[in-house]
């Protein structure tokens, strides 16, 4: 359910009043807590533990941190973690709170787009580590996520596009009224509509999770376009202009041509992905030179195993398929092509 700002709170006061926890401890970034924690009147007094903006925060040392404070705060299992921000603080705030004493009490409020259409949803948690993408993490759902969208318009442009990446490719996988949608083109952050799109995104990646939690199977479906777009998100991690949306759009658009060169999908499918995708985002390159470290990258994606790297790879619009094995030397031939065109 979409929520008002007046609603969050009333929602919140009354989960906390049904919880009775001993003690609520907040984990949020400087931004989210400039420009949202200020907007959630119960959670001004309580204890903050205020982390890196972005990607920044998603490291080791940034967990031992969060860990520190659960400690110094004397957090136990009848406390509540409260996590305010974007996909990176909900992913290393779900991570310290799964895993600190075996498991804490977490809700999730995303303020940010993509953090409510993908990171809250699903309990993947994670961090980074040796420059690989969400190496280290554990699955374990939020208790409750609370969803305002009315935080939106906090957002810069570039973020809001960051979660339009992953609408977009929930409306490639889906294929029908998601993907109509989405094909009519952002809206303005103040735009009402979103409620009704974001809560369309969100019971489709809930339909994929429940099938799949552990992602043995269709979960990978949601991977399309990760395989090489956390290697250029990796690749780009110092750029302010890059961020994970774009790298994800980038992804897609590369991964929809090494599924052309397999035979996968046609000329069709790929002017429709390019027309799309090239109208809402900004292409992303690298120097030849660049090629091996994305190779590496590549190689160390967690979909992998002895058979080989394996892909998720369009067929059509609402025809995707997961595991295919892709050549290492297909992948980097498309990606010489990529920047030469
Ligand atoms: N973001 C992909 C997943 O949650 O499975």
């Amino acid at each position: 359910m979409m929520l008002s700002l007046e609603d969050l709170n009333i929602n919140l006061a009354n989960y906390i009043t049904s919880k009775t926890p001993d003690h609520v401890v907040v984990v949020t970034s400087k931004l989210a807590r400039q420009f949202c924690l200020n907007k959630i009147n119960d959670l001004t007094n309580c204890d903050i533990i205020e982390v890196e903006n972005g990607e920044a925060c998603k490291t080791l040392q940034s967990a031992a941190f969060v860990w520190e404070k659960l400690l110094e705060y004397k957090v136990n299992r009848k406390s509540m973690i409260i996590a305010v921000g974007g996909g990176s603080v909900l992913d290393l705030a779900g991570f310290c709170a799964s895993t600190f004493m075996r498991g804490i009490p977490i809700m999730y409020i995303p303020t940010t787009l993509l953090s409510m259409v993908d990171s809250a949803e699903g309990g993947k948690t994670g961090i980074n580590f040796k420059g690989v993408k969400n190496i280290i993490g554990t699955f374990q759902q939020a208790d409750i996520i609370l969803n305002c969208p009315t935080f939106i318009q906090t957002l810069p442009q570039l973020e809001i596009l960051s979660g339009w990446a992953e609408m977009m490719k929930h409306g490639i996988l889906e294929g029908h009224s998601l993907w109509k949608t989405i094909q009519n083109g952002i809206l303005d952050a103040s735009d009402p509509n979103w409620n009704q799109l974001i809560e369309q995104n969100i019971q489709f990646k809930q339909k994929i999770v429940q099938s799949d939690f552990k992602e043995a199977g269709p979960r990978k479906l949601l991977n399309f376009g990760h395989t090489v777009g956390h290697a250029l998100e990796a690749l780009k991690l110092n750029d302010p202009e890059i961020n994970h949306g774009i790298c994800v759009a980038n992804g897609i658009m590369i991964e929809s041509l090494i599924a052309f060169e397999i035979h996968l999908c046609n000329t069709e499918f790929l002017n429709e992905i390019n027309s799309i995708f090239n109208r809402d985002f900004p292409k992303i390159t690298y120097d030849k030179s660049e090629i091996p470290q994305l190779r590496e990258f590549i190689k160390a994606d967690k979909k992998n195993d002895i058979e080989g790297i394996k892909c998720t790879l369009p067929n059509r619009i609402g025809d995707v398929e997961y595991d295919v094995i892709v050549p290492i030397e297909l992948i980097e031939k498309v990606l010489l092509n990529w920047i030469s065109v």
